[in-house]
């Protein structure tokens, strides 16, 4: 056998890499590790440098990942796979003393998320907790490369294989301004939102796949007239009297017409959906995600919307 020549590569560099190719943007990767947009290039300068090749390469405005930059990322995802593999058998060799839960939530979670991980926290206090928020098809990705062990969302993809444990409703409303003309209705008809100018959240969005899918059922078509990419944005551009849109009731306080919005009368709506704790059927667990599967039966229950 040759001898073991250890990599002239860090840790950090690859991290740094994994994230730029999988974001496909300098600017992004910097946003998702902390780190300032020159640090990112100084790192995958470095890195080029040590293996000899070149990572990326500018394309247009954005940059583009080499070849070689594909198979780095692969290498890399499937070292950091081990090594989390790796601290998840160390941990287990110390019980719930210590380790890691990693888990994602889509962005209507944040809503309430953080009170579900402090019961938790508080109970195995050496435990860290890795949460992540995002939207649903960047939750999928996470759980698709074991970034995180569990998720919460309302859509689990039906190409995976997954178990679930049904938490919280989810109904989804339609809310419009606050001084919107249908508020003095009883009811509105589901196919008069197809002359209201419709908001909506990003591609990749949940929320966004539900409503298109309640929409085709009941053969509604709205004019989409902006895209926004958080719950927050969408709902202060909906109470400026740009549109309608629908959301999670969870997104919005208990009184919203204190945020500039009501919920309108339309019919067909609220539409019940469900949020659901997700993991890989086929998957070990850690120690944490399965002492979190167990207690989130309790700790839901105790939870009300
Ligand atoms: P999202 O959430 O719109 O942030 O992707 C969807 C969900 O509640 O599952």
């Amino acid at each position: 056998m040759s001898k073991f020549r250890p990599p002239k590569v860090t840790f950090n560099q690859l991290r740094t890499f994994e994230s730029v190719a999988r974001l496909g943007s300098i600017t992004q990767a910097g946003r998702e590790l902390h780190l300032t947009q020159p640090t990112v290039t100084v790192q995958i300068r470095e890195l080029q440098h040590s293996l000899g090749v070149h990572l990326i390469e500018p394309s247009g405005r954005g940059i583009r990942i080499t070849e070689a930059g594909r198979r780095l990322q692969q290498a890399a995802t499937d070292m950091f796979g081990l090594w989390r593999h790796f601290e998840d058998d160390l941990h287990a060799l110390q019980g719930l003393e210590r380790g890691v839960l990693r888990i994602a939530g889509v962005t209507t979670t944040e809503y309430f998320i953080a009170r579900w991980l402090q019961r938790f926290a508080q109970r195995h206090p050496g435990i860290e907790i890795d949460l992540s928020v995002d939207n649903r098809d960047r939750v999928i990705d996470r759980l698709q490369d074991e970034r995180c062990e569990l998720a919460v969302m309302m859509l689990p993809p039906p190409s995976m294989e997954l178990d679930t444990l049904d938490c919280l409703d989810n109904p989804l409303v339609v809310i419009g301004p606050r001084d919107h003309p249908w508020i003095r209705r009883r009811k509105v008809p589901v196919s008069a939102l197809a002359d209201e100018p419709w908001l909506t959240r990003e591609a990749g969005s949940g929320t966004r796949l539900a409503a298109e899918q309640h929409f085709q059922a009941w053969g509604v078509q709205p004019v989409e007239r902006m895209t926004l990419g958080s719950n927050e944005a969408l709902k202060h551009a909906v109470a400026a009297g740009m549109g309608v849109a629908v959301l999670s009731r969870h997104a919005l306080s208990r009184d919203p017409a204190q945020e500039g919005l009501a919920v309108l009368p339309v019919a067909t709506f609220p539409v019940r959906r469900q949020w659901k704790l997700v993991w890989h059927r086929k998957r070990r667990l850690t120690l944490p995600a399965q002492a979190f599967i167990d207690e989130a039966r309790q700790i839901l229950s105790e939870l009300s919307p």
